[in-house]
């Protein structure tokens, strides 16, 4: 009879084995396009999936912005990316999407000293966050939503000025934990989490709002050449569980992060193939993942949800 060791260890690798195969592979998107010229900005690309894809866009040939909030990070990533890709055409920048005057002087700057955007990749995302910001949203609703959307807005006037004659592509790093909510509960977003399955449904709200705001984004700029994708990265070993704040919980995410899941290059795929696939153009707007397209459910493509969301941001960021 195996000890109870053995059977344990036996599951374990079972386990690992089939999640692995589910959620540890993904396929992996080839492009020889040529983005010399191209200029991307990624927010949160200092480490994880940005910093990721960041080198798979330098190694193409584009000018790389990553904004981030930790200096040295950044600085720390910009060497990698040069070195990872052989493109040294890579720029940082400090970017703090929690604080609206931070993302005012980073766009003024961004605006004065790059002539062009072609690709605009919402990343920078945070979980298990803890506190509400001084608009009484949470913070992570502050960084995972609405920082990026007063960032695209005030980018806008750039990209329309461009986009007919160079198109732009906008992605917006959700996550398929979009399906932790049916709604976006405005009383629900103000208020803090205080367990774990809070955490993940405060994060779950915002992921939702990153779907909508590709939606709504479709449906206002893509006439005029700016076409917006949202994706789920799959399950990534990154640095995203930092502000979780359960033991219990942190020891299962280490042993899951250790074992079965994907690496920061996989998790950079989808945003590859959003950002350079032709055949995604005629899907802007909607929801991918695995460099697929992923029909969404009826709720996360309820258009006046979407255009709720616009109208209350708006308000949330000129006030
Ligand atoms: N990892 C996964 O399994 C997974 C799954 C689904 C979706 N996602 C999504 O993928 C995106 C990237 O996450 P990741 O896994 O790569 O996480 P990560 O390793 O923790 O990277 C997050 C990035 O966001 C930046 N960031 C955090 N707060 C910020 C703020 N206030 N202002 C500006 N930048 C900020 C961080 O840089 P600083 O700390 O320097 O600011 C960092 O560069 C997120 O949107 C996340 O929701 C991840």
């Amino acid at each position: 009879m195996p000890s109870k060791r053995v059977i344990f260890a036996a599951v374990v690798i079972i386990f690992g084995f089939f999640f692995q195969k589910k959620w540890g592979y993904s396929p992996i998107y080839k492009s020889n396009k040529d983005l010399k010229g191209k200029t991307v900005l990624i927010t949160g690309g200092n480490t994880g999936i940005g910093e990721a894809a960041a080198v798979e866009f330098a190694k193409l040939g584009a000018k790389v912005v990553i904004a981030s909030r930790n200096d040295i990070k950044s600085e720390k990533a910009r060497k990698n990316i040069i070195k990872e890709s052989g493109n040294s055409d890579v720029t940082t920048y400090h970017l703090d999407l929690e604080d609206q005057d931070s993302v005012r002087s980073f766009a003024k700057q961004f605006d004065a000293e790059q002539e062009h955007l072609d690709y605009l990749v919402n990343n920078a995302g945070v979980i298990g966050l803890r506190g509400l910001g001084e608009n009484g949203f949470t913070r992570v609703f502050n960084i995972n939503h609405l920082g990026h959307f007063l960032l695209t807005n005030l980018l806008m006037e750039k990209m329309t000025k461009q986009s007919k004659s160079r198109p732009v592509r906008i992605i917006n790093v959700s996550s398929g934990a979009y399906r932790m909510v049916t709604s976006l509960d405005y009383d629900a977003i103000q208020e803090d989490a205080t367990g774990v399955t809070g955490d993940f449904q405060v994060y779950g709200y915002t992921k939702l709002a990153n779907v909508y705001f590709s939606s709504e984004l479709h449906r206002r700029f893509s006439d005029s050449g700016i076409t917006a994708y949202t994706i789920h990265p799959g399950v990534v070993k990154t640095e995203i569980s930092r502000n979780n704040q359960n033991r219990l919980f942190q020891i299962f995410l280490n042993v899951v992060t250790s074992t079965i899941i994907r690496t920061p290059f996989l998790g950079a795929q989808t945003i590859m193939y959003c950002s350079l696939d032709d055949d995604v153009i005629k899907l802007s707007g909607e929801y991918f993942e695995d460099n697929s397209h992923s029909p969404l459910p009826g709720y996360a493509s309820d258009v006046e949800a979407a255009k709720k969301l616009w109208t209350e941001s708006l308000k949330l960021i000129s006030s």
